[in-house]
């Protein structure tokens, strides 16, 4: 286990926090692993109602760790294996996903909101994908969902112009339903939760089912952006780019 996750079942609802703030809750193997875990057994568990996926102040999360990308860039390793068993869970989650977004949301701080049903952002949100500049693809099936939501030349300036969006515009784009002041994140973001906590269960989730119907499409693309982003790994683009983010304050 890893204390850069917490996790806390209380009233219906499993709160899975991201604690690793010295580095911006950048996401590594062990955090991917406690919160694949989590997700899974909130499906298996029926006093599960809602699950919330929450950072630290200022830090929803940097995303995947960059120094874990680099491992695999300077070895034959793809994308890990920890990170490959969280993106199915996250879809295949029984329950209803609310996210609170305060700070930094980069990569898959972001893509990860695409799978949420409740996103609440705070002013000081900043949502980016830099793949494309860090010599990667989208992941997170991604390059299906957003342009599904925002429209392909939105998508466009966003996965692959790498162009960030702050709250307003993550609001507007449909990735958060609503925007509030920083320290009412978390709170904002439970009382969703603990509205949906108590809708009546199966009728949460038979509606949820239908609104997003089948999952195979999205689990084939995540497959078909893993295999890529693996060879993109190995690209010099992608070391030059892993070694250039750790040299920058040297
Ligand atoms: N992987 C590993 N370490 C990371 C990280 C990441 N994705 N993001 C941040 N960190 C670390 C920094 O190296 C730094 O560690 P240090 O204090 O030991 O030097 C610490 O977290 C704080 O980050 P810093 O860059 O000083 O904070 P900031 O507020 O100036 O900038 C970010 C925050 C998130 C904008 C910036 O850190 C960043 O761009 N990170 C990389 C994001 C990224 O490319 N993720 C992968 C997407 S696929």
């Amino acid at each position: 286990m890893t204390e850069h996750v917490i996790v806390n079942d209380a009233g219906g609802i499993r709160t899975i926090r991201m604690n690793r703030p010295d580095k911006k809750n950048a996401l590594t193997l062990a955090m991917y692993e406690a919160m694949t875990v989590a997700l899974e057994s909130a499906t298996a568990n029926d006093a599960v109602r809602c699950v919330l996926i929450v950072g630290v102040p200022g830090a929803f999360s940097a995303g995947n760790d960059l120094a874990d990308f680099l491992n695999a860039a300077q070895s034959s390793g793809g994308l890990n294996r920890a990170a490959l068993r969280f993106l199915p869970a996250l879809v295949r989650c029984g329950k209803p996903l609310v996210a609170a977004v305060s700070g930094v949301a980069v990569g898959i701080g972001t893509t990860m909101l695409l799978h949420c049903d409740f996103v609440v952002a705070g002013t000081d949100a900043r949502f980016s994908t830099p793949f494309v500049s860090l010599g990667l693809v989208p992941e997170a099936a991604s390059s299906l969902l957003a342009p599904l939501l925002m429209g392909h030349r939105r998508a466009f300036e966003f996965l692959v112009m790498g162009h960030p969006l702050n709250a307003t515009h993550a609001k507007d784009f449909g990735i958060a339903n609503m925007v509030v002041a920083p320290q009412d994140v978390d709170a904002e973001a439970l009382k969703a939760a603990r509205e949906i906590a108590a809708l009546p269960p199966g009728a949460v989730a038979l509606s949820r089912g239908l609104m997003r119907g089948a999952t195979d499409e999205l689990l084939a693309r995540i497959d078909q952006e893993a295999k890529i982003f693996s060879e993109c790994l190995h690209s010099p683009e992608a070391k030059a780019a892993f070694e250039a983010f750790f040299a920058r304050k040297r």
